[in-house]
């Protein structure tokens, strides 16, 4: 029930034209329920005065059938041809008037159809792209792809098709039940009589299909996510050569579905012939009764006739009833999976914008406690930092001390469990989410561009941003020169899967463009340089440092010569802070930030060394060469 609700929700904005729709389906089942009339009449009146020869031998006296007789023209043996004529053609006018009503009646709850689910597709993915950053750490993509398409194609089956046609069942059931009723009461009620054990019936069907296809959803969901998140690893695949795990992984959770899609059929080989025994037997029942009645002089025959018209009128809905019942489970399901989505809670963007005033920058994090939900362990421990307006700060630690998570905090994508953030001396929770995002600048850890050209990955802040600005920030990124010189259409090139493929470098690069695009009042560059090589780094750093110079700027790296020239450094380690002072400070200090600066100054020197050595290899080899060529010449 709670789905209907939900599907009369999704529909209801064109509730005007499904009720049109109704009525005129309904119209042209009246029309159907007409035409055994004609039949009753034909053999009732023509045919047995043919049989007779005179008129009027058998009479019924319901009054759609009185209605006929009274418009046709008095029955003489002359004009009994004339008559099977006009029977005739109100026969082909009664189809006729049918199928136009119908034809409407389909069209427009068809149209209607597909502008709901435009809409419920437009809604889900604008409540998508509301929802919190918690929701889909939880939820794979490849499900929430296929509830946005395989679920929502589900409603649209059976919006497109069922719920005028169970209107239409409806329509026809109660409508040859009267018909039948004005006839004979009794033979009315025993060509129903099976009917509670198919409605019973059906209810457990609709129970039970719902609990498997539901289980079977869940079972489609990680396949798709599993092809998803394949596809987007091809490249690990094949470099680790793990075509076969994969196709082996696939194919288990293949069968996974594959047996509850087996459970299904299984119910449904029971389920449908069982209905199909039902409604014959049904059948079966009318025509003994009817003969029986007919041979009792209850009925004439041409009633009879009629009768098991609509008697089976009657049993067809009831058949039908189990498909109907059938989508409906499934569509349940579908509704139910969809509205998870639509019924989780959006982001708050409320709050405080600062009055439209630019941020000045100060962060305070004071005793910060935070973990992942559904996780055990706290990633920050009470991190308590103080960052000046216009600063240069860079954090530094080992992977996992929970550097990204204190800037996701910063942005809002999560909140803190214990303790308080603040930016220019207010707590980040009064500031609405839209305004804190649009002022800090944050070059994500992994960087992602969308598959269009280099100029609208950079220019993503403001699509209208000039030209020169786009290729400004791409200078100060250090990737400009690659664009204009290496790239077929330049800025216009489009990348990923149907363009150019960008090295992690080179795609760093990008996504600092356009971060710095934004021209934020707080820069936060996580790891943002890591997979471009020392010397451009370096270069990037001397260019950011024009456009950082009073902007408030966090670094997140791993070398230390990333890190040496800012103002301060803050060392993090398991969720907490740990030291922090300059690079001088925390080299006299003795600590981690010591132990570490050795480590990767020893690496460095052992590399050294090994470049040496490779040098020293080519020169030994060269004076080989050198000899022999001086051997042969002497
Ligand atoms: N979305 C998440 N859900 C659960 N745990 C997470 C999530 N993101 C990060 N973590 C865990 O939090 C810890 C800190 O991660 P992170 O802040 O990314 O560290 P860092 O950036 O310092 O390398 C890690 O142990 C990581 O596994
Ligand atoms: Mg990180």
């Amino acid at each position: 029930m709670k789905s209907l609700k939900k599907l009369f929700e999704i529909l209801g904005k064109w509730k005007y034209e499904y009720i049109a729709a109704s009525l005129l389906l309904i119209v042209s089942v009246g029309f159907r329920l007409l035409e055994p009339k004609i039949l009753q009449m034909t053999v009732d009146k023509i045919i047995a005065f043919f049989v007779t020869g005179k008129g009027n031998t058998v009479t019924a006296d319901d009054s759609i059938t009185n209605f006929f007789y009274w418009v046709l023209p008095e029955l003489k043996i002359e004009n009994s041809g004339m008559i099977l004529i006009y029977l005739g053609v109100i026969f082909l006018m009664i189809a006729l008037l049918r199928g136009v009503t119908m034809l409407s009646s389909s069209t427009i709850s068809a149209a209607s159809t597909e502008k709901a689910m435009k809409k419920l597709r437009d809604r889900l993915f604008s409540h998508l792209q509301h929802l919190p950053m918690k929701y889909f750490g939880k939820t794979p993509t490849g499900e929430l792809i296929q509830r946005c398409t395989g679920d929502v194609e589900t409603v649209r089956k059976f919006a497109t098709m069922q719920v005028t046609e169970s209107i239409r069942l409806a329509t026809i059931f109660i409508g040859a039940f009267i018909m039948m009723y004005l006839v004979n009461t009794t033979y009315a009620f025993i060509a129903i009589m099976l009917f509670p054990i198919m409605i019973t019936a059906s209810f457990f069907f609709f129970r039970k299909e719902g609990e498997i296809w539901t289980k079977h959803e869940a079972e489609q969901d990680k396949l798709t996510a599993m092809v998803q998140e394949n596809l987007s690893g091809i490249r690990v695949v094949k470099a680790f050569a793990k075509e076969n795990y994969e196709i082996e992984k696939f194919t288990r959770q293949n069968e996974e579905k594959r047996k509850w899609g087996m459970k299904l059929l299984r119910l449904h080989s029971i389920y449908w012939p069982g209905s199909d025994v039902l409604v014959y037997t049904q059948l079966a029942i009318s025509l003994f009764a009817g003969s029986y009645f007919v041979l009792d002089g209850r009925i004439t025959i041409g009633e009879f006739t009629a009768f098991f018209t609509y008697a089976s009128y009657v049993t067809w809905p009831m058949r039908r009833l189990a498909q109907l019942v059938s989508e409906m489970g499934m569509t349940r399901v579908a509704i139910e999976r969809i509205y998870s989505i639509l019924e989780h809670p959006r982001e708050d963007y409320s709050g405080f914008n600062n009055d439209g005033r630019d941020l000045k920058g100060s962060i305070e994090f004071d005793n910060v406690y935070f973990k992942y939900e559904d996780e055990e362990e706290n990633i920050l421990n009470g991190v308590t930092m103080k960052i000046k307006p216009g600063e240069k700060v860079a954090l530094l630690g080992p992977t996992g001390a929970g550097k990204s998570t204190i800037i996701s905090l910063l942005m809002k994508f999560y909140e803190p469990d214990k303790g308080m953030i603040r930016i220019d001396g207010r707590d980040i929770n009064e500031y609405s989410r839209p305004f804190l995002r649009s002022k800090i600048g944050v070059v994500l850890q992994r960087a992602f561009l969308f598959s269009t050209s280099i100029k609208e990955n950079i220019a993503y802040s403001d699509p209208d941003t000039h030209i020169e600005e786009i290729v400004e920030s791409a200078k100060v990124a250090k990737i400009h020169d690659i664009i204009s010189d290496n790239f077929p259409n330049s800025y216009d090139t489009i990348i990923g899967e149907k363009g150019v493929t960008l090295s992690g470098g080179q795609k760093q690069r990008v996504t600092l463009a356009r971060t710095l695009l934004k021209n934020p009042d707080i820069l936060v560059l996580d790891d943002s340089t890591s997979a471009v090589d020392t010397e451009t780094e370096f270069e990037i750093q001397k260019a950011l440092r024009g456009v950082t110079a009073s902007k408030t700027t966090i670094v997140i790296a791993h070398r230390i010569t990333s890190v040496q020239d800012c103002d301060r450094i803050i060392v993090l380690d398991k969720g907490r802070v740990i030291e922090q002072g300059t690079h001088e400070e925390l080299i006299e200090n003795n600590g981690f930030y010591k132990k570490i600066f050795d480590i990767q100054v020893s690496i460095e020197d052992e590399i050294n060394e090994d470049i040496d050595k490779a040098s020293d290899v080519k020169r030994e080899t060269s004076n080989v060469k050198r000899e022999k060529e001086y051997k042969t010449i002497v």
